[in-house]
C-alpha cells in the first residue's frame, strides 16, 4: 500500500520532532519518586507515616522518640535534594538533620544539614558540616531569612569532582571546594548514603543549650516531599570516582555562575551567625581550607 506523500513527510516530521525531544530532555529520573523507591525507615517505623500516595512523609518526636530514614543505595557524586517543611512554633531544642555519610568508623565523609529549631518567632539556625578523610570540626551556621515552617522549600547537595554546595532554595549557604591538590581533604573516594532524622537535643541545639525543648508542644512533626537523587552508584566506586561524564560534572556545575555567588555573598554577609574558620578559639590557626573557600 501507498501512503500519500503528505502523511509520509508529517510522518517524518513527528519523528524528527520526538526525536529531537528526547535529545533536548535526556531521560534520567523523570516522575517524581516515591519514598519507598528510593528509602528505607532506619529508626522509629511508628513516627514516619507516608503522605499522598507515598510520595510525602511526616516525622514525629515526641517523648518517647524521634525517627530517621536512610537511602536504600549509597552515591559517589550527584545531586540530592528534597522539600522539607519544618517543625513550627516553639521548636526549641529539636534537630532535624539532612545528610550524607559514607558510614565507614575511621575514614568519614559526611555532609551535613541541621536545622536547628528556636522559640517562637526566633530565626530557625542551618549548621553545615564538612567531614573529608575523617576529620570534621568545620561547622558554620546561618539563620534563615524566612520561615521554614510555613511552606516548603528545596535543601539540595551537589556534590562533585570540584565542590560541594549546600543550597536553599536557589540560595548557596556553603561552598566546600575540592583543593586536594594543595593538601587539604576532600571526600572523594567513598559512596555516601542519604540520611535524616528528627531528634531531641537540647543539649546544645538552641542558645548553646540555653533554651530546652518544651514537651508540652509536643508532638513535633516536620514534613518531607520531592525526594530527588540524582546520583552514581555502581557496585564499584571508583568506576563513579573517575567518570567525569555525568551532568553533575558539566561545566555549570564546576564553580558558582555569577548570579549564585552574588546570593552567596548576600548570605555570607547577611546570615552567618558562625563560622569555624574566623573561629580563633577553637582555631588559632587558620584551617587551610579557609582560606582558599573565599568567594
Ligand atoms: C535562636 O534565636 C536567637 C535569638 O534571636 C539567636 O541568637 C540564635 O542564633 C537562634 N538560633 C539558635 C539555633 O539558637
Amino acid at each position: 500500500m501507498m501512503y500519500p506523500l503528505s502523511i509520509f513527510l508529517n510522518n517524518l516530521l513527528l519523528t524528527l520532532f520526538l526525536i529531537r525531544l528526547v535529545t533536548l530532555f535526556p531521560v534520567t529520573n523523570t516522575k517524581p519518586a516515591t519514598f519507598l523507591e528510593d528509602f528505607r525507615i532506619t529508626w522509629s517505623d511508628s513516627h514516619i507515616k507516608q503522605l499522598d500516595g507515598g510520595k510525602g512523609i511526616q516525622l514525629l518526636l515526641d517523648q518517647n522518640s524521634g525517627c530517621g530514614f536512610a537511602s536504600k543505595k549509597k552515591y559517589l557524586f550527584g545531586l540530592v535534594s528534597m522539600k522539607i517543611k519544618l517543625i513550627p512554633g516553639d521548636s526549641a531544642g529539636t534537630v532535624t538533620a539532612f545528610y550524607m555519610n559514607s558510614d565507614t568508623d575511621q575514614v568519614r565523609d559526611e555532609l551535613d544539614f541541621e536545622f536547628l529549631g528556636n522559640r517562637t518567632g526566633q530565626p530557625y539556625s542551618v549548621q553545615t558540616n564538612v567531614y573529608a578523610h575523617g576529620k570534621g570540626d568545620r561547622e558554620q551556621r546561618v539563620n534563615l531569612w524566612f520561615d521554614p515552617s510555613a511552606d516548603f522549600h528545596r535543601y539540595s547537595i551537589l556534590w562533585n569532582y570540584h565542590h560541594v554546595v549546600f543550597s536553599v532554595d536557589e540560595v548557596p549557604i556553603r561552598v566546600y571546594k575540592n583543593n586536594e591538590h594543595k593538601g587539604t581533604p576532600f571526600p572523594n573516594s567513598q559512596p555516601m548514603g542519604i540520611y535524616s532524622t528528627l531528634w531531641e537535643a537540647d543539649d546544645w541545639a538552641t542558645r548553646g543549650g540555653l533554651e530546652k525543648i518544651d514537651w508540652k508542644e509536643a508532638p513535633f512533626y516536620a514534613y518531607y516531599k520531592d525526594f530527588d537523587i540524582e546520583g552514581c552508584t555502581t557496585p564499584e566506586p571508583s568506576a563513579c570516582a573517575s567518570n567525569r561524564a555525568n551532568w553533575w560534572e558539566g561545566p555549570s556545575y564546576q564553580r558558582l555562575d555569577a548570579g549564585a555567588a552574588r546570593r552567596y555573598r548576600w548570605v555570607r554577609m547577611n546570615h552567618m551567625v558562625y563560622d569555624y574558620c574566623t573561629d580563633k578559639r577553637r582555631n588559632p590557626v587558620t584551617p587551610p581550607e579557609c582560606l582558599i573557600n573565599g568567594i
